[in-house]
């Protein structure tokens, strides 16, 4: 059983089995090593058309064909409010148990406070609590989810969601335009855009190389703006999960990601992250993802098939059904691995009845 908040765990020497991850998920990089390989992208200057704007949009479609990652500063959302955001989020987590758990999101609810795994129903848990809020289209806000502690929240959370969903569609206009379509096509495409505010707090961990704070993912949707502080504990990998690199945290950016959504409009050319979040017993750390999506009835099929290209699509499909097609092949996935560890299990039982056997047969023969 795995309780209710991360809170009781933190003081464990040991960690809850619940946690322990299979070897071959374990992280292979320390949250720290921290890599320079994703671009850092200054944005000033990005409405001069006359000016820095091609330069910026060039560095930003590099950095999407090549790692669908980059981080950028400069990007005109105010300092005191992300360090508001921050401050509060902190606040937050830092609440007694019995606070956090009025909003508990867990039986289907949404919006609130969750210990992520129990969102999944995953066999292994990630290390990490979650609040969470629905925050555009705007008929969508369910206030009697958003936390009403610490005060100033709301009126917090309210402003940086908005000027979040800006920043998106600022930077999805440069992918529109680098595709050879109007400015507005992405946006467009995912008809009443969506916006979900998660903000990740992953607790210290007695025993971090056994564990991860967020298993290995793709998002789901459009475009991701990732807040995090200065801990470090963002990876990502392009070569399936054999090597990794830890985003080297940058005072005052934005990570910025690419999900499924974004790739297949692109035909693949722009690349859907692959990344994860380790721990460490050193510090706790928050990241605040901001997740532009499509709506559930938007087509995802590409924008534009270039020359020579054949679709990485079949047929358009719903958003809602990219979602579910997403979720059945990752549980299928999980099958298929307890499968594969229950045989090994198996064959290791067998192994050790047959060397028993061993001196018999010697007798007999
Ligand atoms: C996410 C995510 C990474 C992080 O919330 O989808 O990838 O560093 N977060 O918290
Ligand atoms: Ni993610």
């Amino acid at each position: 059983m795995t309780p209710k908040t991360l809170t009781a765990l933190v003081e464990e020497k040991t960690l809850h089995g619940s946690f322990v991850r299979d070897e071959d998920e374990r992280p292979k990089v320390a949250y720290n090593e921290f890599s320079t390989e994703i671009p850092v992208i200054s944005l000033a200057g990005i409405d001069e058309v006359e000016g820095r704007r091609a330069e910026i949009c060039k560095k930003i479609v590099e950095a999407c064909e090549d790692w669908g990652v980059f981080q950028v500063v400069d990007h005109g959302v105010d300092a005191a409010l992300i360090s508001n955001m921050s401050r509060l989020a902190r606040e937050f987590f830092a609440l007694p148990p019995e606070e956090k758990l009025r909003f508990d999101m867990s039986g289907g609810k949404k919006g609130g406070f969750i210990v992520s795994s129990h969102l999944q129903g995953e066999a292994v848990n990630d290390w990490r609590e979650i609040v969470t809020y629905f925050s555009y289209p705007l008929r969508h806000r369910d206030y009697s989810r958003w936390p009403d502690k610490p005060e100033g929240w709301i009126a917090v959370t309210e402003e940086y969601s908005e000027k979040l969903m800006g920043l998106a569609c600022k930077l999805l206009e440069v992918l529109s335009e680098a595709m050879g379509l109007e400015k507005e096509a992405l946006t467009k495409a995912c008809v009443d855009m969506d916006q979900k505010v998660v903000i990740n707090y992953y607790p210290k961990c007695p025993q971090p190389d056994l564990t991860l704070g967020l298993k290995r993912h793709t998002d789901p949707g459009t475009i991701t703006l990732l807040l995090q502080d200065q801990v470090g504990g963002l990876q990502a990998t392009r070569d399936g999960g054999n090597t990794w690199i830890t985003v080297q945290p940058v005072e005052g950016a934005f990570v910025v990601n690419l999900g499924d959504h974004g790739h297949y409009l692109s035909n693949g050319r722009f690349r859907n992250a692959d990344h994860q979040a380790v721990v460490n017993s050193n510090y706790s750390r928050l990241s605040i993802a901001t997740f532009q999506n499509p709506a559930p009835e938007a087509t995802v099929y590409p924008l534009k098939i270039r020359e020579g290209e054949k679709s990485i699509l079949e047929e358009p499909i719903t958003f809602a059904e990219m979602y579910r097609r997403k979720m059945s092949k990752d549980i299928e996935l999980a099958r298929l691995k307890k499968l594969a560890k229950e045989k090994q299990l198996q064959d290791l039982e067998n192994a050790k009845h047959h060397d028993q056997s061993k001196p018999i047969e010697r007798i007999v023969a």
